[in-house]
């Protein structure tokens, strides 16, 4: 197969959908691929480490999306929608719910979209969505602990503390894969953890993996109240599948944290759990309300594009060699990634994406 890899246009997005090693695994197999020049350079990697892995650099992106297959991160933008033809085969994120411009453009060329996010095992599991998630919770830490520093506007806290003062408190909204994740960072600085979750079958799992190091609570909102104004550092990680995050914090319990505190809502892509949270960007990712610095960005990984783009790859890599072997039988062949397939000859064919535009749907 002929496999395309364009440059990612949207802003302050520097990963790129295949690594010099998975073109070369391509390649390996007989697979031709076509790189748009400087695609991988925001994630660290040359043109130089394309070409020696197999690939053929083109400087024109029309060349790379020409191709029988293109594998991206992020969603098409609309100035690519121009690109779309009914023979071509695309696998990236698509998010379509949040996005009914590009999804009547797919339908309206006829091009087969299978996105990452909507992949799913037999058990119920989003792999191409878990790298991400742990990531995003990893960096949480990371960017609560600076934001927590005088001259970014914090408290002043170090997380870790010292011997012969107290630690920083970290309280994480939901223990799934992102609350995981930023305990096992908050721990490591040496902060005091605490992680609130509705599923005591998950708590039970985060003690045999946390001990007592952390303390794992029944999330309610008297819990809630009780903790939160304590809280150095407040993440937002909870998540209802397919639906709009629960708002767990409100206003008043927002003004009723310290000063200089810091609220990093990871769940921002799902609209958050924070009330006084919206989204912010990369380039001003932060802003203060009721004294407390707010950070929103639903895109966080792309802060880590280097780690990012290879941790993408490893968990896509199976299914693009499988799309180039057998082209879109692949998805007769492999329920999961069957799963991901969400736009086809000019229809949706994904249920979540069916309900979120029922207009698109004929009757
Ligand atoms: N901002 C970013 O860059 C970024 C990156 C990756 C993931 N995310 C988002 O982070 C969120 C969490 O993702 P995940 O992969 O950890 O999901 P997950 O399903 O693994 O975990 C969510 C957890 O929330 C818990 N929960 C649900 N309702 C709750 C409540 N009322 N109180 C406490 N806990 C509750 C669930 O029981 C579950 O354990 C999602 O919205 C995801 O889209 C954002």
């Amino acid at each position: 197969m002929r496999i395309g890899l364009p440059q990612e246009i949207k802003d302050q997005e520097f990963r790129v959908g295949l690594t010099p090693a998975s073109v070369q695994a391509l390649a390996q197999r007989g697979h031709q691929v076509v790189v748009e020049e400087n695609a991988g350079r925001g994630a660290g990697f040359t043109n130089g480490d394309y070409a020696t892995a197999g690939a053929t650099l083109v400087s024109d992106p029309a060349i790379a999306w020409s191709q029988d297959m293109v594998v991206k991160v992020k969603e098409p933008q609309s100035s690519e929608y121009g690109y779309f033809r009914d023979d071509l085969l695309l696998f990236t994120y698509l998010h379509l719910a949040a996005e009914p411009a590009l999804t009547e453009a797919l339908m309206a060329s006829g091009v087969s979209a299978i996105a990452y996010e909507t992949v799913m095992s037999a058990d119920g599991k989003l792999p191409l969505l878990t790298p991400m998630s742990i990531i995003a919770g990893r960096l949480a830490v990371q960017f609560g602990a600076r934001y927590l520093e005088k001259q970014q506007g914090g408290r002043g806290v170090l997380l870790g503390g010292v011997p012969g003062v107290q630690p920083g408190r970290v309280v994480i909204l939901g223990g799934g894969i992102v609350g995981t994740e930023a305990a096992r960072i908050a721990v490591g600085l040496g902060a005091q953890v605490q992680i609130l979750d509705i599923n005591l079958d998950r708590l039970s799992y985060l003690e045999t993996l946390f001990g007592s190091r952390v303390e794992l609570l029944y999330s309610t909102s008297a819990q809630i109240e009780r903790v939160v104004p304590e809280a150095d550092l407040l993440i937002g990680a909870v998540l209802i599948p397919g639906r709009k995050a629960p708002t767990l914090v409100n206003k008043a319990l927002v003004a009723q944290m310290r000063p200089g505190s810091v609220i990093i809502d990871v769940a921002v892509d799902q609209g958050g759990c924070i009330e006084t949270l919206r989204p912010t960007s990369h380039t001003q990712p932060t802003y203060m309300e009721s004294g407390v610095v707010h950070f929103g960005v639903p895109n966080m990984p792309g802060a880590a594009p280097w780690t990012a783009t290879q941790a993408l790859n490893n968990s896509t890599l199976p299914y693009v060699l499988k799309l180039a072997d057998q082209g879109e039988d692949a998805l007769n062949k492999d329920a999961a990634l069957a799963q991901g397939l969400n736009v086809a000859r000019g229809k949706i064919v994904h249920p979540a994406v069916q309900e979120a535009f029922p207009v698109m749907v004929p009757a």
